[in-house]
């Protein structure tokens, strides 16, 4: 799709990852940011209305200690879900790294320490959380895996769908800063100081998205979009919909929770609500995103 040397050849490019390369300098570790000793397990770590049970009354008639579980397991599943993503992202930049322009290479380089640095700050908050291995290590989205591996560095689908990657994830975090009332304030911190980074990130991607489709071809946009459309689902469902398991591990009782998560009115309103600015941009772009 389109030219696959454009990191090379765009100089409005250039001065724009330039530019980004210059507010992540001075780097500062987000482990030595957080103020550990405020995280407890007595706490919710995801405001409510984010869990994914929330308003269905099976789930709201629980004891407030196992609904507050389910947040620290949610809570979990989200930040597995992101060192998934970003050893993804990490392996292809690193590669990256050595190629192209100085300009973008040393943009690249930055992302690789941030990206770092957030992996690095969820791996502490398991050890500090004492949680078990077992709630990070779990599978993820396979196809969405492959995709991360395989797809061309330098392909608009790959930029398009780190994009993605990156903006559903931070829709939660800007949603968990802005309502922080009530909610452990390491969870807080941590998804605000990601926040933070992903902006630049994001920043970048979208620069990358829409200079690429300045030229490409109507079909070309048509495919795209319909791609776009089915990683943005799995994306949803991967960071927002956890699996069954989850449910019995965070000590809710028998039941089909992840379909009445999945069934929930209450739960689709939420999501398009933390979803919806990044739809309509990608629809502002020109892509035919389908969505709900
Ligand atoms: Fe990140
Ligand atoms: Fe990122």
């Amino acid at each position: 799709m389109g030219n696959p040397d454009f990191l090379k050849t765009a100089p409005p490019f250039a001065e724009r990852a330039t530019q980004l390369a210059r507010h992540s300098t001075p780097y500062r570790d987000p482990v030595t940011r957080i103020h550990w000793d405020r995280l407890s397990p007595h706490t919710f770590w995801l405001p409510e209305p984010a869990l994914s049970l929330h308003g269905v009354p099976a789930f709201e008639a629980l004891p407030l200690a196992t609904r507050q579980a389910l947040s620290h397991h949610e809570f979990a599943r989200f930040l597995g879900a992101g060192i998934w993503l970003e050893s993804l992202f990490l392996q292809r930049l690193a590669h990256a790294a050595l190629k192209g322009p100085r300009a973008t290479r040393i943009y690249h380089l930055h992302e690789l320490r941030e990206e770092a640095g957030h992996s690095l700050m969820f791996l502490e908050f398991f050890e500090r959380a004492g949680l078990a291995e077992g709630d990070s290590n779990t599978r993820f989205d396979r196809l969405l895996t492959l995709l991360g591996r395989r797809l061309p560095f330098d392909s608009t689908l790959f930029w398009a769908a780190i994009l993605l990657g990156e903006e559903v994830p931070d829709r939660l975090n800007r949603y968990v800063r802005l309502n922080a009332q009530g909610v452990c304030p390491v969870a807080v911190e941590l998804c605000a100081l990601h926040s933070t980074d992903e902006a630049r990130h994001i920043a970048y991607g979208r620069e990358i998205l829409k200079h690429r489709l300045e030229s490409v071809s109507r079909t070309t946009r048509t495919l795209l979009g319909r791609a776009l459309s089915l990683l943005l689902r799995r994306f949803v469902h991967t960071f927002y919909y956890p699996p069954q398991d989850l449910y019995l591990r965070a000590g809710l009782p028998q039941g089909p929770w992840a379909a009445r998560a999945a069934a929930h009115g209450a739960r689709h309103q939420f999501v398009t609500h933390c979803i919806g600015p990044t739809v309509s941009r990608l629809r502002g772009l020109g892509l035919h995103i389908a969505w709900p």
